[in-house]
């Protein structure tokens, strides 16, 4: 896991919009695994930008999301798929047959969660999953004692969750009780993850999923297990954190955050692979030194 934490929530969201048009360009037919939720909003809004200043392309571009709420079809306002065609899809020139939310009013739910996990499988998995995070930990809709093998399923939102969406809803008991959610398990197969968090009222819990032991009551934890995992914040969300001089220093000083460094740097060329080669490069000059 690698933490970069950024002076401002713009800063933090633009390093994060930089990085996935990079892995775009890189890969036009990139499998994106896409967030909802107010932080995400600005995310999107640069990424908009980028298409139409920057010629940014997404049209060979493959997004699954990660949850959406049961019984809310596509057309409703508070549909995450309403959310995302609003904020992205229908402002840059994907193709939204590529574009994918489970379906929350499908007859079969069981049935659903299984053909939504069948459908991330034969188009070769998520390259990038873009992660926000819950008050309460929750990745996705994954509530506390998510398993954290756990695949896409039917889950309750816990009281905490239901509250933090309301200000989203025109009343609070039109919040739904159930949504269908990506598991821990489904999110950790992605081939690399970035968790964007800002604001301090997230930094209670960032520090608990950074710093905090691994446990199913927050599934953000399960992060630690990833081999390829970032999370960007803002000053506020990162304060709470013992070892932030550390994760400054690192952003600092690894050679694939130098094209990210300064705001207005072009965007970097090579992708993840890059920075493993580059690891790869530093270790085999430690050993030489050594030897
Ligand atoms: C919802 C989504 C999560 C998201 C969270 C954060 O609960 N299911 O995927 O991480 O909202 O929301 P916000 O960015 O509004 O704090």
């Amino acid at each position: 896991m690698e933490v970069v934490i950024r002076p401002n929530a713009d800063a933090a969201t633009d390093l994060v919009a930089r990085v996935i048009a990079r892995e775009l360009r890189d890969n036009p037919r990139l499998v994106m695994g896409l967030a909802t939720g107010r932080t995400m909003e600005s995310v999107y809004a640069r990424l908009v930008q980028m298409h139409r200043e920057e010629g940014l392309d997404f049209s060979a571009g493959r997004t699954f999301n990660l949850d959406e709420y049961v019984g809310l079809s596509s057309n409703h306002a508070n549909s995450y798929r309403h959310y995302m065609n609003h904020h992205l899809f229908l402002q840059v020139n994907i193709d939204l047959q590529n574009t994918h939310l489970p379906d929350g009013m499908a007859a079969d739910l069981v049935a659903e969660c299984a053909n939504y996990e069948r459908l991330i499988a034969k188009n070769g998995g998520i390259d990038l999953q873009l992660l926000g995070i819950g008050q309460n930990g929750h990745l996705g809709f994954n509530e506390p004692l998510s398993a954290l093998r756990s695949r896409t399923r039917v889950k309750i939102l816990s009281p905490v969750t239901r509250a933090q969406n309301v200000p989203l809803f025109p009343r609070p008991e039109l919040v739904p009780h159930r949504a269908i959610t990506m598991g821990v398990g489904s999110i950790l197969d992605c081939r690399c993850c970035i968790l964007l968090a800002t604001g301090e009222e997230k930094a209670a819990i960032v520090a608990k999923a950074v710093e905090g032991p691994i446990t199913s009551m927050i599934s953000a934890t399960a992060l630690q297990l990833h081999p390829e995992c970032t999370l960007i914040l803002d000053e506020a969300a990162g304060s709470q954190l013992k070892e932030s001089d550390y994760y400054h220093w690192v952003f600092e000083n690894q050679p694939e955050w130098e094209p990210f460094r300064a705001v207005s740097s072009p965007i970097a060329k090579s992708g993840f692979q890059a920075k493993r080669q580059l690891e790869k490069q530093s270790v085999e000059a430690m050993s030489d030194v050594l030897e």
